[in-house]
This record gives C-alpha cells, structure tokens and sequence, in this order.
C-alpha cells in the first residue's frame, strides 16, 4: 500500500515538531509550511532524532508559504497533493493576541478560511484538521466543559480560533468535506515556547537552581489549566483523522491545576521548599531554606480578560477514539524541569 502524504502548517512549532516525528514513525511523506523568517534555523525540526537521509527528506519538504498568503496554499496544496491537512499554524499566543488583534485575526482566524478555500478550489480530496483551543470556552460556565459546552472567548486569539472553528464545521457541511476540529486543553513539553507560563517556570526554576538567575517573574497565579503532554495529544490529531466520519472531539486530561501549583511541583523537582508570603501584586515565594525571593508578580504579565477556570472532558474521544492521556501532570512538570536543567547546563 501507498504511504500517505500529510501537509502540516505550523510545522516548526512545538505541536509540529511532535505531529512531524510521529508520522514518521507511522512512515507518512511528511512535508510542510513554513514562513519565511531571517533565521534558518529551525530549531525544533532540526533536533529531531532522525537518520540523515530523513532529515534530508524532511528538509527538502519544507515548502515556503504563509497562512497571509491564498497564492501560496494553493500552490503548495497542488504540488504535494496531501492525503491529510494538520492546520496547526497561528499566532498561538493569548496575551500577545490584545496587542496584535487584527494580525491575530488575520492569520489565526482569517488563515484557516485561506486554507479551507485552497482545499475546495484545488478539488483534491484531502482530509482537514483545525487546530481549535479550549480558549474557546473563556469564561464558560460548565464544569468541565465538552464538545456541547458553549463558547465564550475572551481574548482576540479565542475570537480568531472561534472563527476558525465554525469554518471549518461550516465547510463540513456546506462541502462535504472531512473537516475535523480537536479543542485541545493546554498541552505543553519541553518544546514549548518560552513565553508560555510552563516553560517560562520550568526554565525559571532550572536557571535559578543553577545559580543562573535569582527569582521568575510573573503575572497571574490563581488561574487554572488542564495541562496535557503535547506527546500524547498528537496521537489524539492522528486518531481524529483516521476515523471515517469528520467530528469535533475535546482533547484534555481531566484534571485541573493552578500556575502557584505548576511553580510548587517544578520547585519539589529539585528538593526546593518554597513559602508564600504577601498577597495581591505585592505576594512573593521565597526559598525556605535561604529567604531569598524566588517568585515575585509584575501586572505588565496580567491580560485584560482572564480566562480563569478550564477543565476538559474528553470522555467522547475515550469512547470513539479510544485516546487517554497517558503523562500526569507530576511527570510531565518534572520532565519540563529536568529538560531544562539540561540545557542550561549544557
Ligand atoms: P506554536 O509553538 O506557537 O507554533 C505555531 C506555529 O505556527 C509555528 O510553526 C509558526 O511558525 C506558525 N505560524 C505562525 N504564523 C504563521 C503564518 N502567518 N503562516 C504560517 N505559519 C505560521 O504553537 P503550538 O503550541 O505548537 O500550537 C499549535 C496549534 O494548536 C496552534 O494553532 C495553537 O493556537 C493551537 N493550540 C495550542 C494549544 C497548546 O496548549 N499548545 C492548545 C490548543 C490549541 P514560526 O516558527 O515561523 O513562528
Ligand atoms: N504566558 C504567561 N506568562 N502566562 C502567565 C504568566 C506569564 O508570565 N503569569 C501568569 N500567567 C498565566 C496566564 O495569565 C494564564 O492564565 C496562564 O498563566 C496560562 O498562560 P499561557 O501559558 O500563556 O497559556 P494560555 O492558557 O493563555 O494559552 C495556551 O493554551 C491555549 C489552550 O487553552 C496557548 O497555547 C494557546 O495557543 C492555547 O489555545
């Protein structure tokens, strides 16, 4: 049997680089998009553990293009011709979204139609994934929230990704086209970005330890995620498009947590005790043992709206995909922590 082709957009991102080495493994044509940026350097692709001749197969299937840009898409959706679409690109930061809101909904939202028109002009009978974010849910009122739960975003990239989301249900219908959504809880790994809270602590807390640097700090700490492994929720992507019948399914672990409780567990990592003094913008944790403050608050991190409370239920992709997740969040706090450990002390 033929290998399939998949064509990912947003390739070089941290959910890219996953998606990438999994369908590798499942022996895909791999090929993607990516922007044209003055670095080449690609950092997440290029560490991948591939042999030579896949990296070199990965490198020449690399396609310039951008979600700004209909031309582009269509263009390389011709010439590759994919048997599955990931449509993982976006400017996928939630804070940075209020200070760019028309690029966000540009490429985040308006990028998602761009890619869905190529599909249907250029006839190819591709499956298509969206990327869509329990951001959708913002300030939701159901505890957890499902597939049936309804939206409230609260920030332009949550508005954007809604867009996206009904767009991508609205060519389903309108097309008959397999057009699948995974609402995805927060998933994050040592590849994340950052300028995302987890890396932000895990690094933090790494440099601090070394001796690196002296405290992280930071903006809300009361706010709630349901952090997953981006490992095991790019297993849930694949499992989406391997079904007969496009659907949207939630993607979560079930289990909710606080950034104050991320910044203990990365701490407790390296045996480090640390106590909460002071409340409001003026509340610090300092290292028991040394009194040094190791966590203070700047308002310049706080977002004009909060997201304050997310918790998914993804008992429908349990029963029709037969996903779970498979890192708690204790491991995956540690594998972050002592990732980052490494890098720095390399
Ligand atoms: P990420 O690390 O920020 O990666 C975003 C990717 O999009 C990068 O490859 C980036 O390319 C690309 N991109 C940005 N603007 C583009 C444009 N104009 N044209 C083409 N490509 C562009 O994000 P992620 O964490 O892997 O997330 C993947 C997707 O899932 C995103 O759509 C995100 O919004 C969504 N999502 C993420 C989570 C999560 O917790 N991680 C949860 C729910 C949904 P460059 O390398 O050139 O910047
Ligand atoms: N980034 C960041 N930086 N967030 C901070 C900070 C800080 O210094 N201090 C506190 N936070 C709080 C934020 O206010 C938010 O409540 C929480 O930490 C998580 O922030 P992020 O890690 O930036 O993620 P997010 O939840 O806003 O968005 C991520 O998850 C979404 C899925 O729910 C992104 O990956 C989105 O692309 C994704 O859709």
């Amino acid at each position: 049997m033929k290998n399939k082709t998949a064509l990912i957009t947003g390739i070089t991102g941290q959910d890219g680089s996953y998606l990438t080495e999994l369908l590798l493994q499942k022996n895909y044509n791999v090929h993607g998009i990516v922007r044209r940026s003055s670095s080449t350097a690609r950092e997440r692709l290029d560490n991948l553990n591939l042999s030579e001749d896949l990296q070199d197969t990965l490198k020449n299937n690399l396609h310039y293009g951008d979600l700004a840009d209909f031309g582009s898409l269509l263009k390389i959706i011709n010439q590759v011709q994919p048997d599955e679409i990931y449509n993982l690109a976006a400017q996928s930061h939630v804070r940075v979204s209020f200070d760019v809101p028309e690029y966000t909904s540009d490429i985040t939202g308006i990028g998602t139609l761009r890619l869905l028109e190529a599909i249907r002009k250029s006839e190819i009978n591709s499956k298509f994934y969206q990327a869509s974010s329990s951001e959708l849910f913002g300030k939701a009122k159901d505890i957890p929230q499902n597939e049936l739960t309804p939206f409230y975003p609260c920030s332009p990239y949550a508005v954007a990704k809604a867009y996206s989301h009904y767009m991508t249900v609205n060519y389903r219908e309108s097309y008959d086209m397999f057009a699948s959504t995974g609402i995805l809880f927060n998933h994050e790994s040592p590849r994340r970005g950052e300028n995302f809270v987890t890396r932000k602590i895990s690094l933090g807390v790494a440099s601090i330890y070394l001796g690196l640097s002296e405290k992280i700090t930071l903006g809300n700490l009361d706010s709630k995620r349901d952090w997953g492994f981006a490992g095991d929720y790019v297993e849930a992507m694949w499992l989406i498009m391997q079904q007969n019948k496009a659907d949207d399914f939630v993607i979560s672990t079930g289990k909710t947590h606080s950034v104050r409780d991320f910044i203990e567990q990365a701490f407790s990592c390296l045996d480090i005790k640390i106590e909460w003094q002071g409340s409001g913008i003026d509340e610090i944790a300092v290292n028991s043992k040394t009194g040094k403050t190791v966590i203070d608050i700047n308002p310049k991190f706080f977002r004009p709206t909060e997201v304050d409370y997310l918790l998914g239920d993804y008992s429908k992709a349990q029963n029709i995909l037969g996903w779970t997740p498979k890192t708690d969040f204790k491991e995956l706090v540690n594998m972050m922590v002592k990732s980052d450990l490494k890098l720095l002390d390399k």
